[in-house]
């Protein structure tokens, strides 16, 4: 049994049959659902909105590990915590206010314990939320450019997680979550496990295969 959260992104499945890809995945062995929202300007490419998170939340019990993909996601948050996200992650070039963000996941999620999220596009160093580590319950390291699924992982980000172990080490108190989204493969998932990712997002790779379960158990042992 590995400790890696494999969370595939629905963004690859079959949008008609969503809720049951959902359950599909669940059945598995997913630990949770990773759901990519994107709006057409942060990223090129739009995907679907809370009323679809609301409907994969219907259809399974795992966590609902929400990425938003959209600017200024402060306008959205409050939807995305009634729909049922679990993990609900902002980008840091996205909004002006993290801090504020962040808390306000917190506050308004308080009921359900909603976790407040923190992505970072391939280029953005750690330092860029270092300042705001107390309000994270996890980090999420791009390693493609957002917007797609299906590309290629970019390696640089090794380095970026390894930094990032280094500084909360140091620091003491409870360790976020640290995901990886983007690219990740049986092939390439010991590597980026071994600089210190516990959390994986797996889209192309898991609704691209015939056989979900042996895709899934082939990431936690890769
Ligand atoms: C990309 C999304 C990813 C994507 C991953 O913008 O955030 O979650 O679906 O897909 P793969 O695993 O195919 O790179
Ligand atoms: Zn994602």
């Amino acid at each position: 049994m590995s400790d890696r959260i494999i969370a595939p992104s629905m963004l690859s499945c079959d949008f008609g049959r969503i809720a049951e890809e959902a359950q599909a995945v669940v059945e598995a062995g997913a630990d949770w659902i990773h759901l990519d929202v994107m709006d057409g300007c942060f990223v090129p490419n739009i995907s679907f909105g809370a009323p679809i998170v609301e409907a994969v939340r219907r259809a399974v019990d795992v966590p609902l590990d929400v990425h938003l993909m959209i600017d200024q996601p402060e306008r959205y948050l409050e939807d995305f915590i009634d729909a049922g996200a679990d993990y609900l992650t902002v980008h840091v070039e996205a909004t002006r206010h993290l801090h504020r963000c962040l808390s306000h996941i917190h506050e308004y999620g308080v009921s359900r314990g909603v976790k407040a999220g923190v992505s970072l596009n391939p280029h953005t160093p750690v330092c860029a939320f270092s300042d705001v580590l107390d309000d994270i319950d996890l980090v999420l390291f791009m390693s493609v450019n957002p917007g797609f699924g299906g590309q290629k992982f970019i390696p640089q980000v090794l380095k970026k997680i390894k930094e990032f172990r280094e500084l909360i080490a140091n620091r003491g108190g409870d360790a976020p979550v640290v995901m990886v989204d983007g690219g990740i493969k049986p092939h390439n998932i010991g590597d980026v496990a071994r600089v210190g990712a516990n959390a994986f997002v797996a889209g192309s790779v898991v609704f691209g295969s015939k056989n979900y379960a042996e895709t899934i158990t082939a990431l936690r042992n890769g």
